[in-house]
């Protein structure tokens, strides 16, 4: 596993980052406000899952049911549970879907030992989550398991290239050893590497790329989803003295060019089970 990796997944890090929802909020925010595709990347990811009323759909690591929330209507027919391992956001996730009228079951779970029965859905779902899991083979395992010969499944992760310019100025600004996790090109889990992982478990894998840019006009926001990332466990948290330097640097690129850009890459691989 590389260092990233390990970070990533690290139990500590994992449950500090998901206590509650403020730190996944802060970074989902930059994407709300500066993203220039004319749709959400949550609907660009569920215009993309083939979807039936009636489905029986798991999603793993559903953090604040962005996903659910953001597709509401179009998710109306589906039998949907969302587990998480954080009861912090599973709370969150009820409060957010309360008023959308879309009924789900949640659990707190695992991905590495689903609480179901073999063969017990159509659709698993795990978005941006199995880079957290320390043991994802087992929990692809475990995903495999849990649907019917022929179920599909969805999972979104960042390709390589995702935020360059911010994880830049992490590594540019000094805060590189405090925030391994956020500085490093490669060793994270992304698109390619999910898709030869799935080629492995599963048929008629297909990896879709969403690529946009986020044109940055408050260096607020992005520096509220720098913070976020926080350090790893066991080292300070990132020298707000330092973050006030990137503020002051996004701003005078603000003021001299009308904007900071920002690159982002994600995509959805999805697969079979034989
Ligand atoms: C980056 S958030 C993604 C949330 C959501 N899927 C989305 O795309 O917006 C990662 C989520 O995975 C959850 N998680 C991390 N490790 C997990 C595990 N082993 N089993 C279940 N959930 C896990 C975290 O609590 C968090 O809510």
């Amino acid at each position: 596993m590389s260092e990233v990796q390990s970070i990533l997944s690290d139990a500590s890090h994992v449950r500090e980052q998901y206590r509650d929802s403020s730190k996944l909020d802060a970074r989902v925010r930059i994407y709300d406000l500066y993203a220039q595709r004319p749709e959400s990347f949550q609907t660009w990811v569920f215009d993309r899952m083939q979807l039936r009323s009636g489905d029986r759909v798991l999603d793993v690591g559903a953090g604040t049911a962005n996903l659910w929330r953001e597709n509401a209507a179009r998710a109306a027919g589906l039998s949907l549970l969302l587990g998480d391992r954080s009861p912090g956001m599973l709370r969150t996730a009820r409060d957010r879907l309360a008023g959308t009228g879309l009924a789900c079951r949640r659990a707190q779970l695992d991905a590495q030992a689903l609480p179901f029965a073999d063969a017990s859905f159509g659709i698993v779902v795990a978005n941006h989550m199995l880079y957290h899991v320390p043991d994802r083979a087992r929990a692809l395992s475990e995903i495999r398991r849990v649907l019917v010969p022929g179920g599909r499944f969805y999972s979104t992760t960042n390709g390589w290239s995702h935020l360059l310019e911010m994880r830049e100025l992490v590594r540019r600004f000094g805060l590189a050893s405090a925030m391994r996790s956020a500085v490093s090109a490669s060793g994270a889990w992304d698109l390619e590497e999910a898709a030869r992982e799935f080629g492995a478990r599963f048929e008629d894998v297909r990896l879709e790329s969403c690529r946009d840019v986020l044109r940055v006009t408050d260096a607020g926001p992005l520096v509220d989803a720098i913070r976020s990332i926080g350090s790893t466990s066991g080292d300070a948290p990132p020298d707000e003295r330092v973050l006030r330097e990137i503020y002051d640097h996004v701003e005078w690129m603000i003021r001299l060019e009308g904007w900071f850009h920002v690159s982002t890459w994600a995509g959805l691989v999805s697969g079979r089970r034989p």
